[in-house]
């Protein structure tokens, strides 16, 4: 769905401010609010700062639904101090949410010195800056994303250490959910660059997707929303709970485990087929 909409501001119940979609009917950062969310899920998960720190080249993070850009200024505000270099690249198929966000930029607080750079984000689809010694190269692909994912363009962008995962929930945007989709995401990465990628569902649905798309996966850490979320990485060693024996065990007999294979949604069990692969993931050996 193409959101044209449009979207308004909420008032959380801790009095911080956060965009909803009306063509959606979701909040953006919902309970906590977008900062809080965004520190919690992606830059304390992530550990970017120490990521940036011990790193020597460009340090690149894909942001998956830039949206009101609160998960891709939090992390730039969590690095400003570090010395380096980052490289971020934003999806999204609109940039109403954005424009919306610039429009109350007061109210919501969190776009702090980078109004000119969101404006120029834009028009121009990049923007380069530098925030003390950080360096930023902001690029943003818009487009619908799973169809983005098939294009050879795509190939050229820069693999991602870091990814933030923020679509509207499967229910709502299913085609942002399917397991080819996270097969393609895999498919992308450098095998040799570890990459982490957090996201704040932690569905069976979803976990057994990520897990056959080639990713290791793990509980991910308590947000004010959701008691726990979800992170998948191509390197075991970025993710400290991974998921054992005792939650395989509880995906055979769940009622929604399967992944979505189109992107359509719906919850069904297991298939004896999906087992058998979910079974053999070497996470599970
Ligand atoms: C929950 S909002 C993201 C909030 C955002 N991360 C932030 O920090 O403000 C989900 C975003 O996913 C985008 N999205 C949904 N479906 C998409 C698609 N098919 N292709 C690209 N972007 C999509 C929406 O336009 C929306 O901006």
């Amino acid at each position: 769905m193409q959101p044209t909409v449009g979207y308004k501001l909420v008032q959380l119940a801790n009095g911080v401010h956060s965009v909803y979609s009306l063509a959606h009917r979701e909040t953006f950062h919902p309970v906590i609010g977008p900062v809080a969310e965004a520190e919690a899920l992606y830059v304390n998960q992530l550990r970017l700062p120490d990521r940036l720190r011990s790193h020597e080249s460009e340090f690149v993070i894909w942001d998956v639904g830039l949206g009101a850009a609160a998960n891709a200024l939090t992390a730039l505000k969590a690095v400003q101090e570090i010395p380096g270099c980052i490289r971020l690249v934003s999806f999204d198929n609109t940039v109403e949410p954005l424009r919306f966000a610039l429009r109350h930029a007061d109210v919501l607080g969190y776009l702090g010195a980078h109004e000119d750079h969101l404006q120029q984000l834009i028009t121009c689809q990049r923007v380069s800056f530098s925030q003390g010694s950080l360096t930023v190269d902001w690029q943003l692909c818009l487009a619908d994303f799973p169809e983005f994912l098939t294009q050879s363009e795509v190939q050229e962008l820069p693999k991602p250490h870091a990814i933030l995962f923020d679509a509207y929930s499967p229910a709502k945007n299913p085609a942002m959910w399917t397991q080819p989709l996270f097969a393609k995401i895999f498919r992308l990465l450098d095998s040799t660059r570890p990459c982490a990628m957090p996201t704040y569902s932690r569905s069976t649905m979803l976990r057994v997707s990520l897990l056959l798309a080639g990713f290791f996966v793990g509980s991910g850490h308590a947000t004010g929303e959701k008691e726990e979320t979800t992170i998948a990485a191509n390197a075991l060693g970025l993710i400290s709970e991974p998921l054992d024996q005792r939650w395989l065990q509880r995906a055979r007999k769940s009622t929604s485990a399967e992944p979505m294979w189109e992107p359509i949604y719906r919850q069904a069990p297991l298939s004896a087929e999906t087992w058998e692969k979910l079974r053999d993931h070497p996470q599970f050996a």
